[in-house]
C-alpha cells in the first residue's frame, strides 16, 4: 500500500510523530515529520511498538480476478444471454418466469423434474439458448453488485399494464442503468379490462425509456404472461438484444463464474448454485468459491439431471465445498487442487479477520498485527 510519511506512520501507530522521530534517530535515520519511510524502515519502527507489517503478498493473492486469465478475441464465441426479470410487486414477474420455463418442455427434456436452483435456460424453437435467473431481480442485482459480481446480460422490466409505472418499476430501471444493462419492457396483463399500454410507455418515457413506435430504442412487448401471450415474441427480443451486444466467452478454458445462491443441506452438505459465465466447468475441478474451496464433487443441470460439463451461461449446481459461499461470490477453478486450496485458506483467513473487526476503518489495525 505504497509509502508513509512520519506523520501518517505516527497516526497508524497511535504514536505522537516525535516519538517516530526519536526511534529513527536511534535506527540511525534522520527525519522530518514528512519523511517518506520505505517499507523496511516501516516495519522496524513497527517492531519497536510490538507490531508487524501484515505480508501484503498473501493480501493481494487473495484477490481472485487475478487468477482469471484474459481470453484471446479468436477464442471467443457467441454464448446465451442472461437475463433477470424485474418489476413492481404483482406485476407478474413469477408468472412471466413460469410460463417462459413451460416453454422448454421438448420431447428430449420430458420427465426432467424442475430443480430450483436459482436460474434455468431454455432452448427457443431456432434453438438458441436463453438462461433466466429466478432470484427476485432486485436482490440478483443488489447482492450481487455489492460484491462486484454482474451476472445480467439484459433485464425485462415487467410492468402491469393495468397499474403502470410503480415505485419498484422505478428502482428497478435504477439497478438496470446503474448496471448498464439494456432493458427491455414487459407490458403484462394486455388481457385485463383495465390494460392501458400507452399509460405505460407514457409513464416511462420520463425514464428516458422510449418506445420504438415512439421514436425511441426501447423494445416495448404487449404480452399476457397468465395466458402466455407474447411469450415467443419476448423471446425473439432477448435473441435480438443479445446479438445487439455481443455476448461472447470461451468454452475452452478453466471455468470462472458467480454464485447464484448457496445453502447447507443436511445430506450433501454445502450445495452451490452456480452461474458459469467463462469457460467449462467439470466434475472433479478444483475450485475456489468466494471463501471457500473444493473439488466439483457432483453437477447437475436445472432439470435435476447429473451432468459431467458445464459451459458459458449454464446455471449448475454443485457438491463438494468445504463451506457454504453466498450469493455474488466469484468461483475461480484452478489448475490443481494444492493452489485452489492455499487460496482458499487464505481467503478463509482474511474473512476471519475482517469479521474481526480489524478492517473497520483505517486504522493500526488494517496495517499492523501484534507480534
Ligand atoms: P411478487 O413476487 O409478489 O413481487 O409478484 P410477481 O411480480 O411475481 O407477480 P405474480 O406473477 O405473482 O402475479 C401477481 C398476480 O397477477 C397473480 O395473481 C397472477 O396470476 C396475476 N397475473 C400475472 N400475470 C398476469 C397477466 O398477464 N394477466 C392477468 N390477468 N393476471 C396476471
Ligand atoms: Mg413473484
Amino acid at each position: 500500500s505504497g509509502t508513509l510519511n512520519v506523520t501518517e506512520l505516527g497516526e497508524l501507530l497511535g504514536k505522537p510523530a516525535n516519538d517516530i522521530i526519536k526511534k529513527l534517530m536511534f535506527a540511525g535515520v534522520m527525519a522530518n515529520k514528512n519523511q517518506d519511510l520505505d517499507e523496511d524502515t516501516i516495519e522496524l519502527i513497527a517492531g519497536e511498538y510490538g507490531m508487524a507489517v501484515k505480508k501484503e503478498v498473501e493480501v493481494e493473492k487473495t484477490d481472485l480476478t487475478q487468477y482469471i486469465e484474459i481470453d484471446d478475441e479468436k477464442d471467443l464465441k457467441e454464448r446465451p444471454p442472461v437475463v433477470t426479470i424485474m418489476g413492481h410487486v404483482d406485476h407478474g414477474k413469477t408468472t412471466l418466469l413460469d410460463s417462459i420455463r413451460n416453454t422448454r418442455v421438448t420431447a428430449g427434456e420430458a420427465g426432467g423434474i424442475t430443480q430450483h436452483i436459482g436460474a434455468y435456460q431454455i432452448r427457443t424453437d431456432a434453438g438458441k439458448k436463453i438462461t433466466f435467473l429466478d432470484t427476485p431481480g432486485h436482490a440478483a442485482f443488489t447482492s450481487m453488485r455489492s460484491r462486484g459480481a454482474q451476472v445480467t446480460d439484459i433485464a425485462i422490466l415487467v410492468v402491469a399494464a393495468d397499474d403502470g409505472v410503480m415505485p419498484q418499476t422505478v428502482e428497478a430501471i435504477n439497478h438496470a442503468k446503474a448496471a448498464e444493462v439494456p432493458i427491455i419492457v414487459a407490458v403484462n396483463k394486455m388481457d385485463k379490462e383495465a390494460a392501458n399500454p400507452d399509460r405505460v410507455m407514457q409513464e416511462l418515457t420520463e425514464y428516458e425509456l422510449i418506445s420504438e413506435d415512439w421514436g425511441g430504442d426501447t423494445i416495448f412487448v404487449p404480452m399476457s404472461a397468465l395466458q402466455g401471450e407474447g411469450i415467443e415474441e419476448l423471446l425473439e427480443m432477448i435473441l435480438l438484444v443479445a446479438e445487439v451486444e455481443e455476448l461472447k466467452a470461451n468454452a475452452n478454458r478453466r471455468a470462472n463464474g458467480t454464485v447464484i445462491e448457496a445453502e447447507l443441506d443436511k445430506g450433501r452438505g454445502a450445495v452451490a448454485s452456480l452461474l458459469v459465465q467463462n469457460g467449462t466447468l467439470r466434475v472433479g475441478d478444483p475450485i475456489v468459491v468466494g471463501n471457500t474451496f473444493g473439488r466439483v464433487r457432483a453437477m447437475v443441470n436445472d432439470l435435476g439431471k447429473r451432468i459431467k460439463k458445464a459451459g458459458p451461461s449454464t446455471p449448475v449446481e454443485i457438491t463438494g465445498l468445504s463451506n457454504v459461499p453466498q450469493a455474488g461470490d466469484r468461483f475461480v477453478v484452478f489448475e490443481d487442487e494444492k493452489t485452489a486450496r492455499q487460496i482458499g485458506e487464505l481467503r478463509q483467513q482474511k474473512q476471519l479477520e475482517e469479521r474481526r473487526g480489524e478492517q473497520s476503518k483505517v486504522s493500526l489495525e488494517d496495517l499492523f498485527e501484534k507480534i
